[in-house]
């Protein structure tokens, strides 16, 4: 079948074309300076993104991986605690709190793809010192129910905020709501670079003060080593990048919220589907729309039609919650994500993709299901 339209799930050319010109200046400018590490292009950025965030604190460091191990281990995780976690996450979640030494205990994912509250009452023991909800997609999850739980049982919350930049629950931004979170900056993201980048963010200035010296060799500001670490800095080429592309970020929030409006309209009345919830749902959220992932019956078969059609899906994480990753050790049964995991599907939700381009991508997704 000969496609009449061709809609990439995500066109990675376009993070650097749409903004060529701008980006070679930047680099021209960056590189004549020879502006490389730790410059004022970095310091810049963190100051503008804590501005934009409301959070006050915010320490570039190499992706976003490494900003969760960070922010656990400075959060004072150590081996003997548990902290729960939805599997329907980045094993990165998980690995940020594996080597502290702590063990991640997985819970079901809930309504609007996040952290199900009821499933983290369950997996609550004398052992659990946090949990730490993933702001899926650009959601925040039900923060009120989460931080009830952590003021009843005196957890900590530590929060997964790598793709949810921005993201807000009743006017507070993710990564706010507890001791501190993460944003990716990885090509993909909403606010993508040229490469590996991430932060951590934080209210809490004992939180940021570690970060900073565990992202640069365990070094304080005389430059005495006071802790094993490791190097992860953000470089001040891409945080240069960065600072140009936040200059232009509400609007490609807003695009994002519009094409979610587009698909809300072109596909609520499929009743084969579930669609991740609307801009205009609940006033209480403010979702970016990092994803727009839907659950849709007959899965695997929807996705070759739309392949056949020139349209790219992607199942997230390759189609396995954190839970299943066996080799890593988990052995726990999670029912509802596992079911989750045999409907879910991403559509296309990047500013590259036209109007025109949503209503295709609806209409085949409506021609598949009329001929079921
Ligand atoms: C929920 C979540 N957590 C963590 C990460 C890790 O981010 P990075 O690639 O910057 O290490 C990602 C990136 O895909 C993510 O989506």
């Amino acid at each position: 079948m000969t496609a009449t339209r061709n809609v990439p799930f995500f066109n990675y050319p376009q993070v650097y074309l749409d903004d060529k010109e701008k980006l070679l200046e930047i680099l021209d400018n960056v590189g004549s300076r020879g502006a490389f590490i730790g410059q004022s292009d970095l310091l810049e950025f963190e100051e503008n993104l804590a501005q934009y965030t409301g959070i006050k604190h915010v320490i570039g460091v190499g992706n976003a991986t490494d900003a969760l191990w960070m922010l656990c281990r400075a959060a004072g995780l150590t081996s003997g605690d548990e902290v729960i976690f939805c599997s329907h996450t980045m094993v990165a979640t998980a690995a940020g709190i594996h080597f502290t030494g702590a063990t991640p205990v997985p819970c079901e994912v809930g309504f609007g793809w996040t952290m199900d509250p009821q499933s983290v009452e369950k997996c609550i023991t004398k052992k659990t010192k946090a949990i730490m909800p993933t702001q899926l997609n650009g959601r925040c999850a039900d923060m009120d129910a989460l931080k009830d739980i952590c003021n009843k049982n005196g957890l900590m919350l530590l929060e997964d905020s790598a793709q949810a930049l921005g993201a807000k629950y009743k006017e507070i931004t993710a990564g706010g709501f507890g001791r501190g979170g993460v944003i990716s900056f990885y090509p993909a993201k909403t606010l993508g670079c040229l490469g590996d980048g991430g932060c951590v963010i934080t209210n809490d200035d004992e939180i940021a003060k570690l970060v900073r010296q565990y992202s640069n060799h365990g070094r304080n500001e005389k430059l005495e080593t006071e802790y094993w670490c490791l190097n992860s800095r953000l470089d001040n080429l891409q945080a240069a990048f960065l600072n140009y592309k936040l200059s232009k970020y509400k609007q490609s929030v807003e695009r994002r919220r519009n094409i979610a409006r587009i698909y809300h309209a072109g596909l609520n009345k499929i009743e084969q589907l579930v669609l991740q919830p609307s801009p205009d749902n609940d006033p209480n959220y403010f979702d970016i729309f990092q994803n727009f992932e839907i659950e849709a019956e007959k899965r695997d078969e929807l996705k070759a039609y739309l392949v056949d059609n020139g349209i790219g899906t992607l199942i997230q994480w390759g189609g396995t919650p954190v839970h299943l990753m066996q080799k890593l050790g988990f052995t726990q049964s999670l029912p509802k994500t596992e079911r989750f995991f045999t409907r879910c599907i991403m559509l296309p939700m990047n500013t590259s993709v036209s109007d025109e381009d949503i209503n295709y991508v609806c209409d085949k997704i409506v021609e598949f299901y009329r001929n079921k």
